[in-house]
């Protein structure tokens, strides 16, 4: 049976930018999975893809910092660290941040707090590897609100690249069918709705759920999609000196859909 995968959008989390060192060259990348896993004696998982230059670093080191995005923090940080990768750039630069005595980066881009970790073990996850990191010190932040995943998805519009464990293909949507729910607003998005459907929100059943026809090209916005980190921008015509608001990339990263 295939599964309806936008479910997973309810799962929540936080984001946060997770740092190490090789030598003298701080590197961190954005991570939205990470969870604390015991209380007395804390203990915390991340996962991180075996392709980021920042995995290479904290199986190496065996500690990272795990700094906690506020709403505060400019999208330009979250656009740095997590579509870009430290092979290619010093990502620090151009951001405030302080380095510790033992050599660990500590961004202070209005963060909430950073966590100092020592890697206790790590479970290989294919793709991925999940650090488990006993807590060693705690950094207070400057800010008060941490940035949600859904609040960088709803609020900035956010995606995530395909290294995020929580990635989802674009399905090219915008030539399906829409079923609204009309308790909740809640969207399924298909050719057909199936009939035992419930609403994953508010629990209606399918009979609450009214159809809206494919957008219709005529008349439509055209959909320009920026090939870095996936932002939508609709509107008859691309500006020629558009600046793609997440990640910063000009209007030669975006193809129209
Ligand atoms: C919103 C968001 C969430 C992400 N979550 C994760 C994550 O949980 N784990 C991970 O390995 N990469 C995640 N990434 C992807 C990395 O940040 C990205 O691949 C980065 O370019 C890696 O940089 P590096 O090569 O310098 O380590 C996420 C990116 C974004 C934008």
């Amino acid at each position: 049976m295939a599964m309806d995968l936008t479910l997973l959008y309810h799962v929540s989390y936080g984001l946060y930018v997770v740092a190490a060192k090789d030598g003298d060259h701080a590197n961190g990348c954005i991570i939205n999975t990470c969870m604390q896993i015991t209380s007395e004696n804390p203990i915390f998982a991340i996962s991180m893809n075996k392709d980021n230059y920042t995995y290479d670093l904290i199986k190496k080191e065996k500690r990272f910092v795990l700094s906690i995005l506020s709403e505060q923090t400019d999208p330009a940080v979250i656009s740095a660290f997590g579509f870009f990768s430290g092979r290619d750039r010093n990502k620090f630069e151009g951001f405030r941040y302080s380095v510790r005595e033992d050599g660990l980066p500590v961004l202070e881009e209005n963060v909430c707090a950073t966590l100092v970790l020592d890697v206790l073990d790590m479970t290989d996850m294919e793709t991925h590897v999940v650090f488990y990191g006993r807590l060693t010190d705690l950094l207070e932040g400057t800010a008060k609100t941490p940035m949600t995943y859904s609040y960088y998805h709803k609020v900035i519009k956010g995606k995530a690249p395909k290294n995020a464990p929580t990635y989802q293909a674009d399905t090219g949507a915008k030539t399906a069918a829409r079923y609204i729910c009309d308790v909740c607003g809640y969207v399924y998005e298909g050719e057909t709705l199936p009939e035992d459907y419930v609403c994953p929100v508010c629990g209606v059943d399918a009979s609450h759920f009214h159809r809206e026809e494919p957008a219709a090209e005529e008349g439509k916005p055209s959909r320009y999609v920026c090939d870095i980190c996936g932002y939508v921008y609709e509107g008859e015509a691309l500006p020629e000196n558009y600046v793609c608001p997440v990640c910063g990339v000009d209007a030669s990263h975006f193809r129209s859909e």
